[in-house]
């Protein structure tokens, strides 16, 4: 399944995006950002692929840049069938690719598939406090923020955001921005 964004095109992983995963889940800048780890070995990260092809709860998708250059992934997890729900991590690999809205393209396109495709009410996701410009991109989707958890990090607490979107929220800030844009 190949998804067409309005900047970015999400594609199924492939054996050939090891070596980047592998690289930006070693990078310390990436790992302070997210909440939660990637397989950070080579045979690790080729088992998980291998394991992602059968798995009904997991969709995982590489992130291309309008020139079709490989800069991030993006995943559904821990889908719930019966509670039509699941959680979503990003990340673009490359701080050279971040600000210039792929993010949010992304995040959106990938929304709009869960819930008009695989028929889901609820996406969830949880992130840093501190972590601004990802709070940022979340709320331009229509994400908004109905919890927070404290996590001890690295002997660290650090302050995590669940983040909720609705197939009404997507809908409402799409509005908005077809109405600022017109
Ligand atoms: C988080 C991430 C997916 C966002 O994607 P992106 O392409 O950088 O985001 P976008 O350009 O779509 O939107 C970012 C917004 O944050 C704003 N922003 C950028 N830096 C910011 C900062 N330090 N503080 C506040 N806002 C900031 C941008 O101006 C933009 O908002 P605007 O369009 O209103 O101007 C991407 O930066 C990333 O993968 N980062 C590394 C890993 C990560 O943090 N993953 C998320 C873990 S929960």
């Amino acid at each position: 399944m190949i998804l067409a964004g309005a900047m970015v095109t999400l594609r199924p992983l492939q054996r050939e995006d090891v070596p980047a995963l592998v690289r930006w889940a070693n990078d310390p800048l990436i790992v302070d950002l997210m909440d939660g780890g990637y397989p950070d070995t080579e045979a690790e990260c080729l088992a998980w692929l291998e394991q992602l092809e059968s798995s009904r709860q997991e969709k995982h998708f590489a992130i291309l840049s309008p020139d079709r250059k490989l800069i991030g992934d993006i995943e559904l997890d821990h889908i719930c069938w019966r509670r039509f729900e699941a959680e979503l991590r990003i990340c673009i690999g490359d701080p050279a690719y971040w600000g210039h809205g792929f993010g949010t393209d992304a995040v959106t396109t990938l929304s709009w598939y869960a819930f008009k495709h695989l028929h889901l009410h609820t996406i969830f996701l949880r992130v840093y406090r501190d972590n601004s410009r990802a709070i940022r991109c979340y709320q331009k989707v229509g994400f908004r923020s109905v919890g927070r958890l404290v996590r001890n990090v690295r002997g660290v607490d650090r302050e995590v955001y669940l983040m909720l979107l609705t197939p009404a929220d997507l809908a409402a800030r799409r509005s908005i921005s077809l109405a600022l844009a017109g």
